[in-house]
């Protein structure tokens, strides 16, 4: 049930640092400052690949892992929708470790794509939020996200679920690749602990991210820029607006901004720019500077530090708390979501029943 809540999708936005963190429960031994895997009858310091599939929201969280899997634990990493991967013939090592990421663990086009890497050799993990599924059924190594049953078709805490695992798988995998010593796992099992707290934070500026929406609804199309693992975010944020809002929208590495996109910019196309700082923060405003320039109406998401430094000529900025890099996806994940959120009961749509949407897509 809903509970005080106007829609599914907001109730499950809303819970996601409770879910997120039963989901990590099983996944950091908080104790011991480590993190752990179920357990599993192949040896993941021999992974030398690994094949990430999936379709939508799932594919983004794959996204993300690309960069996390890469950066701890150097290990390189193919990334495919679902429904191209057969397709593509990909070349698969015998042996090679195959992930795919699914809420519904029922998607026809992952389900296939599974099917494919196993009858080429692959082990197969899955991370699956609905344990009794296809895809959990098939698995050498079952991944569960905690995240409770998802009504709304808009996928919310599924995702942030799926980032947490992952988070997690990655940092399992650069211990056994010897990328990271004891000091290091105790920090990410840290980091990641504190990841429900900076959602919740993020959770309190629901208000202003409702006071944003009304700037944003009468756009026919927004951008979103990010880069590293904020670039998934952006296409995410683009894929969560037009999907429960109809607006236009498209994700965009920032970089990529001026190779054409930025032909588009003018004052009647807001930009939603996704920028921790870090060390990427500083190009990333350099490309938001370039939208301005042009007339571009910049949200800009970001913390204190960011927005001190980069906010004064924005049509709207969204504070977030300073977080770690590595939590940066899950926690900037909430604005995001609450923003298309917001946008469309601006516009009145049918936010947990989207036109042309079904929960889970078993055609391929
Ligand atoms: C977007 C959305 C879809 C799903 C996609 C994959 O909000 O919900 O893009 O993410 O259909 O579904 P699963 O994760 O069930 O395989």
């Amino acid at each position: 049930e809903k509970g005080n809540h106007r829609h599914f999708m907001q109730k499950e936005i809303y819970e996601q640092p409770v879910v997120v963190a039963q989901t990590l429960r099983s996944y950091l031994r908080r104790l011991e400052n480590k993190v752990a895997l179920p357990d599993m009858d192949f040896d993941l310091a021999g992974v030398k690949r690994v094949t990430i599939v999936a379709c939508g929201t799932s594919f983004y969280a794959g996204m993300v892992a690309k960069y996390w899997f890469e950066q701890f634990a150097r290990v390189p990493v193919d990334l495919d929708v679902a429904s191209e991967f057969r397709y593509r013939q990909p070349v698969l090592e015998p042996g090679g470790l195959a992930l795919f990421v699914s809420q519904s663990g029922e998607t026809a086009d992952t389900l296939a794509a599974l099917r494919h890497a196993r009858a080429e050799g692959q082990t197969i993990a899955v991370v699956v939020n609905v344990p009794t599924s296809s895809m959990a059924r098939e698995a050498d190594l079952l991944l569960p996200t905690h995240a409770g049953p998802e009504i709304g078709v808009a996928s919310t805490k599924a995702f942030t679920c799926q980032l947490a695992v992952l988070a997690a798988f990655a940092a399992n995998l650069a211990r056994a690749k010897g990328r990271m010593d004891a000091d290091e796992e105790k920090e990410i099992v840290a980091q990641l602990a504190e990841a429900p707290a900076a959602m919740n934070a993020a959770l309190a500026r629901d208000e202003a991210i409702e006071a944003i929406a009304p700037l944003i609804a009468p756009a026919r199309d927004v951008l979103y820029l990010g880069r590293g693992p904020d670039y998934p975010m952006a296409l995410e944020g683009a894929l969560k607006l037009k999907e429960i809002s109809y607006i236009h929208a498209e994700g965009y590495a920032a970089g990529e901004m001026k190779h054409g996109p930025i032909a588009l910019i003018d004052d009647a196309v807001p930009v939603i720019v996704i920028a921790p700082s870090g060390p990427l923060f500083d190009k990333t405003v350099s490309n938001m500077q370039e939208v301005q320039a042009r007339g571009g109406k910049v949200v800009l998401i970001s913390d204190a530090e960011g927005i001190a430094a980069a906010g004064d000529k924005c049509l709207a900025t969204i504070e977030m708390p300073c977080v770690h890099p590595l939590i940066a996806p899950l926690a900037y994940a909430v604005p995001v979501q609450l923003l298309a959120y917001h946008v469309a009961v601006a516009k009145g749509t049918d936010v947990d029943q989207p036109r042309n949407l079904a929960k889970s897509v078993t055609v391929e």
